[in-house]
């Protein structure tokens, strides 16, 4: 466990949470290279032996330090954008381990994708498949390429977080995918590597995972029967982790599903996951304001706010909140709204929590390592949170606080 309390206090590995807040301030993300890395090795162990990538997705969390982490560790990446791919590439990260997922892929990030060498465009339309070809032409180079199949599987998540139904925006239809294939190998300026799907995220059961790359090697047989020649086959991410009393299947149960499901075929077994990787070794370290008792709701005002965590008010995610200081005695623990100063009442991060608490204390926000600091925002002028890296005993500051006027540094008043 990454985040524990030694002699009362909540530390990160080895390093206790109030020293980080002295260091640092509030709010700050705290982030344990150790759990990230061991998250990490789950799935490389799973697939040991086998010719597998995993490929981190980026946007789960993007910090640099986590890259880099994770492009030693011999990593490939997911990406969405130019802005991710510019990331991975100063991050350190193999462009030819690079997956190029996404519905909307401008003109200028297919050719700087091309331009990098990445290893595949995730083609999601007809549309963005001619789009990749004649920037290669103009390029002279053949893309890389493979189509994202929607299997049409529900899986049984927050429906802003599915992405395998037909109803949703992403991939070409299961039916259509085999006459796009055969366009697509028809066409000089592509070089057609693999197949990709991803119904949805923070699965808790391997089954739906499981079935949608079974439907996916129907179509890869079918293809190979018509003479499409794939290399790798792409299952996605969404591996689910705890938030509060979940209990996933473990990430080596959806790897044995998915290996199982490839059977003896050769392909290369791709998975891209975020989640899994660094969601539970992240904590959004934040501060007490104000204690404001109420007739109806009791309130802690905190630091933090849904600019740093829009997690519980957009999908009503629950995240644990602990004080770093071991409460002492419960009987003094009252039911509060953890709350921040954003000037919105979707402002929560936590509802009806039974809290020991008191002004100048620090809290915890659990499980806040995926999808926390890459989805903040700087609403109501409020400077993103730091962010900290703890390597055992070594903090170490990896994004530093924004400044007000950082905010507004690229804005100009009309003469
Ligand atoms: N691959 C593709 C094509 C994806 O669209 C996603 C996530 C992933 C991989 C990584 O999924 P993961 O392993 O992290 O579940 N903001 C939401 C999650 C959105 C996920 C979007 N796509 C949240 O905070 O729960």
């Amino acid at each position: 466990m990454p985040f524990v309390y030694r002699d009362g206090v909540l530390c990160a590995e080895q390093v206790p949470l109030d020293s980080i807040a002295q260091r640092f301030g509030t709010p700050s993300y705290v982030y344990s290279r150790a759990a990230i890395e061991g998250a990490y090795r789950e799935f490389t162990a799973a697939l040991a032996g086998r010719d597998a990538m995993v490929c981190y997705s980026v946007k789960a969390n993007s910090n640099l330090a986590i890259l880099a982490l994770l492009a030693r560790l011999g990593a490939g990446f997911d990406i969405v954008s130019g802005g991710e791919l510019a990331r991975v590439l100063a991050a350190g990260g193999d462009p030819r381990k690079t997956l190029f997922s996404g519905v909307g892929k401008s003109e200028a990030e297919i050719r700087l994708a091309l331009e990098k060498d990445i290893g595949c465009v995730n083609v999601e339309s007809e549309a963005e498949l001619e789009r990749v070809a004649s920037i290669a032409r103009l390029l002279k180079k053949r893309a890389p390429v493979a189509l994202r199949v929607n299997p049409d599987i529900d899986a049984r998540t927050h429906p802003y977080i599915s992405t395998g139904l037909q109803e949703n925006k992403f991939g070409v239809a299961h039916a259509d995918a085999e006459r796009i294939y055969l366009r697509a190998v028809r066409m000089p300026d592509l070089e057609v590597v693999g197949i990709g799907c991803h119904i949805g995220s923070l699965l808790l059961d391997a089954a739906p995972y499981v079935a949608a790359a079974e439907r996916l090697m129907v179509l890869v047989d079918r293809l190979e029967a018509a003479g499409v020649r794939l290399r790798h086959i792409d299952l996605g991410g969404g591996i689910g982790i705890r938030y509060k009393e979940e209990s996933p299947e473990p990430i080596a149960a959806f790897v044995r599903g998915a290996l199982a499901a490839l059977g003896r075929r050769g392909h290369k077994l791709i998975v891209d996951p975020g989640r899994s990787i660094v969601g539970n070794a992240g904590v959004l370290l934040t501060r007490v304001e104000y204690v404001k008792p109420g007739n109806t709701r009791s309130f802690l005002v905190v630091d933090a706010a849904m600019n740093d965590l829009i997690r519980p008010p957009l999908y009503g995610a629950w995240h644990e909140v602990r004080p770093v200081r071991e409460a002492e005695g419960a009987a003094a623990a009252t039911v509060y709204d953890v709350v921040g100063p954003v000037c919105e009442s979707a402002d929560f991060l936590a509802k009806e929590r039974r809290i020991a608490a008191r002004e100048g204390d620090l809290l915890a926000i659990l499980s806040t390592g995926a999808y926390g600091m890459s989805m903040s925002s700087n609403y109501n002028s409020r400077p993103r949170a730091a962010e900290v890296l703890v390597d055992g005993q070594a903090a170490h500051l990896v994004r530093r606080r924004e400044t007000p006027g950082e905010l507004f540094a690229l804005e100009r008043i009309p003469a």
